[in-house]
């Protein structure tokens, strides 16, 4: 069974594409900091499919051990999708320092150091799939998201240049840039502007965090094999 770490995989997106890689037969290494209802229930349904690793994305200097750890413990790993981020929002003029530093480290920082360690098994495997969430946002841009954007703009950018360096190895590396999903990073955008980003999706809807995981089904896939350094959206549309 080929392994895919999912991080992020607690809730939200991260838990659909932990949940779309299982019924594409994949074995799922589950990274998160907290232990979910949903994410606990799967793992008893698929007791041989999926695992949990608890990992703050905080302490990043941990973040070779931690993928070292992953690989001894489950083998190598096939696929990375780097799902986990935080969402802090508010107009650059006040947002505190902190938030900055914590959106840079745990948008940006980790994903890359992550996926340094964990390709090195993808280089002696000479295969495997990169898969980075990056957001519409990144290029549609958002009021009270400048900083938040810049962190999913920079996934994208990475993605380019790592797919020209590992192509040779047989590895892909790609953006998801999913649209606006109802999740507990957007719960707080209600009434207003909910339904103004509605109103604009040329669908008449959102897209939903099962049709944003298809896509990386997809990019996880034999199939997408001559797919690399590109992004793909979903997004109802939004940003047409
Ligand atoms: N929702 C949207 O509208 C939307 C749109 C475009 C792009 N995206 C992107 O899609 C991805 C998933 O977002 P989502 O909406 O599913 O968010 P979410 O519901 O807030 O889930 C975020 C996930 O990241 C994990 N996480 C956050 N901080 C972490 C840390 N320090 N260490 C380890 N894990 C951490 C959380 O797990 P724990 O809490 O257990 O740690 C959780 O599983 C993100 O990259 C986001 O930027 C979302």
């Amino acid at each position: 069974m080929k392994i895919v770490v999912v991080t992020g995989a607690t809730r939200g997106l991260g838990l659909a594409v932990a949940r779309q890689c299982i019924s594409d037969g994949f074995k799922v290494v589950a990274v998160g900091r907290t232990m979910s209802e949903e994410l606990a229930l799967l793992m008893q349904q698929n007791p041989e499919c999926i695992f949990f690793e608890r990992y703050d994305f905080s302490d990043t200097a941990g973040i070779h051990l931690f993928a070292t750890q992953i690989t001894k413990k489950y083998g190598r790993p096939w696929g990375l999708v780097n799902n986990a981020a935080i969402g802090r929002d508010g107009v650059l003029a006040t947002l505190h320092e902190r938030d900055i530093a914590d959106l840079i480290k745990i948008n940006i920082e980790a994903p890359i150091l992550l996926t340094k360690y964990i390709l090195r098994s993808m280089l002696i495997n000479r295969g495997g799939r990169i898969i980075n969430v990056s957001s519409i946002i990144a290029t549609t841009g958002f009021n009270g998201l400048s900083v938040y954007a810049a962190t999913k703009a920079a996934l994208a950018g990475f993605t380019k240049s790592l797919a020209r360096e590992v192509g040779k190895a047989g590895i892909t590396v790609n953006t998801l840039a999913p649209g606006f999903m109802e999740t507990g990073m957007t719960s707080a955008l209600q009434g207003d502007k909910f339904e103004s980003i509605k109103r604009r999706s040329p669908l008449g809807y959102l897209a939903k965090v099962e049709d944003a995981a298809f896509a990386v089904s997809y990019l996880l896939s034999e199939k997408s094999s001559s797919v690399t350094g590109t992004t793909i959206t979903v997004d109802a549309g939004c940003s047409a």
